[in-house]
């Protein structure tokens, strides 16, 4: 999408009297004709939760239509179904059986995401992109993105350096299934340049790196950690992720994650952060911009689509448009599913 910088030339033009721009919205057939935003199958990722120790889905009570998914066969009847739809890609979450004070189960090489990987690889070869979620969060017992530490003052923190070494191992255990993306979402300095060199050292040089670039400490979040159980134990991610006060500071994560080696950048949330998009978008238009509607913004819109508060597919197609019209290249949205199959009716709709 083109983002134009000339708006006050342009203002200028329509105070000319004889224009009505409403000419342009007169019928249907008109306003498709001059619409500048389009959504495509391709656009979408789907996130999907991977539980290890279970064998029929599970719902997830926060996010009503989301699943945990057993590694069986249920698993791969819904991804074919996505695929048939037309959905292109997922993005994997996995919830081990164990936990502990390193998150070992990250990076085991018959870990949940592990199998996981081989298994949709198997089976869709080169019709699906599976992409992975790299994070601690889900596979430590205190629940924090990394290792924690505990200073010789008695403070607890996050350690950045040997938490990214963490990071990077798991990358290439999900390299070697046959990952086609991975998706650092932790929030640690450098942690992109540390998969990258781990990737190409291990010859992965073909694996995409979409980076959480400007991940803010969102209350957003709240369904995604009921859903994946990683919600931290004691304090919060605030020494991490982003301050939803700072919109700049976006310029410099996204800068730094693209020096490191980020293939594809993100801004997330999606919805409450789509100054952000915009920004980003502006400011590197030649980079993949992703945007992540997240269990929060998906459960809000729900709950109230499910009151009948709100029309259901022109909510949810509104909220991706926006998103799109902000300037992100692909969403990963949790209607990504049900989207696909509604999506010829934007024309209608519109
Ligand atoms: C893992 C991770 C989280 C989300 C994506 N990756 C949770 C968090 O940071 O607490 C949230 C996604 C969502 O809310 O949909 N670090």
């Amino acid at each position: 999408m083109v983002v134009t910088e000339s708006i006050r030339l342009r203002n200028y033009l329509f105070n000319y009297p004889v224009n009505r721009p409403r000419r342009l919205r007169s019928n249907v057939l008109i306003r498709n004709m001059v619409a500048e935003t389009m959504l495509r199958p391709d656009d979408f990722v789907m996130p999907i939760f991977v539980r290890e120790d279970i064998n029929e889905p599970e719902p997830i009570k926060s996010l009503p239509g989301q699943y945990r998914w057993p590694l069986n066969d249920k698993l791969i009847n819904f991804v074919d179904q996505l695929v048939s739809s037309g959905i292109r890609s997922v993005i994997l979450f996995g919830i081990p059986e164990h936990k502990d004070e390193w998150g070992s189960s990250a990076y085991d090489e018959h870990g949940i995401i592990q199998r996981t990987i081989k298994f949709l690889k198997d089976s869709f070869e080169d019709k699906l992109i599976v992409m992975a979620d790299v994070c601690l969060c889900e596979y430590t017992d205190h629940g924090h993105c990394g290792v924690v530490k505990k200073l010789p003052d008695g403070r607890y923190i996050v350690d950045n350096d040997s938490t990214i070494e963490l990071y990077a191992k798991t990358a290439v255990t999900y390299a070697e299934s046959g990952v086609d993306v991975v998706a650092p979402s932790g929030m640690m300095d450098g942690q992109v340049k540390a998969i990258r060199e781990a990737l190409d050292r291990a010859g992965f040089n073909d694996v995409v790196i979409m980076a959480y670039s400007a991940k803010y400490a969102s209350s957003f979040y709240g369904p995604f950690r009921e859903a994946a159980a990683s919600a931290p134990k004691f304090g919060d991610r605030r020494s991490y992720q982003m301050d939803p006060r700072n919109a700049h500071e976006a310029l410099k994560e996204v800068a730094m994650d693209i020096n490191e080696g980020a293939d594809i950048v993100m801004v997330k949330p999606a919805m409450l952060y789509l100054d952000v998009i915009r920004l980003v978008k502006q400011n590197f238009p030649e980079v993949p911009l992703a945007a992540y509607q997240v269990s929060g913004e998906y459960a809000m819109l729900k709950a109230a689509i499910m009151n009948g508060w709100l029309d259901e597919k022109r909510a949810i197609l509104e909220s991706l448009i926006a998103i799109r019209r902000a300037g992100a290249d692909l969403i990963i949205t949790y209607f990504a599913k049900d989207v696909v199959n509604y999506l010829d009716e934007i024309e209608r709709l519109f």
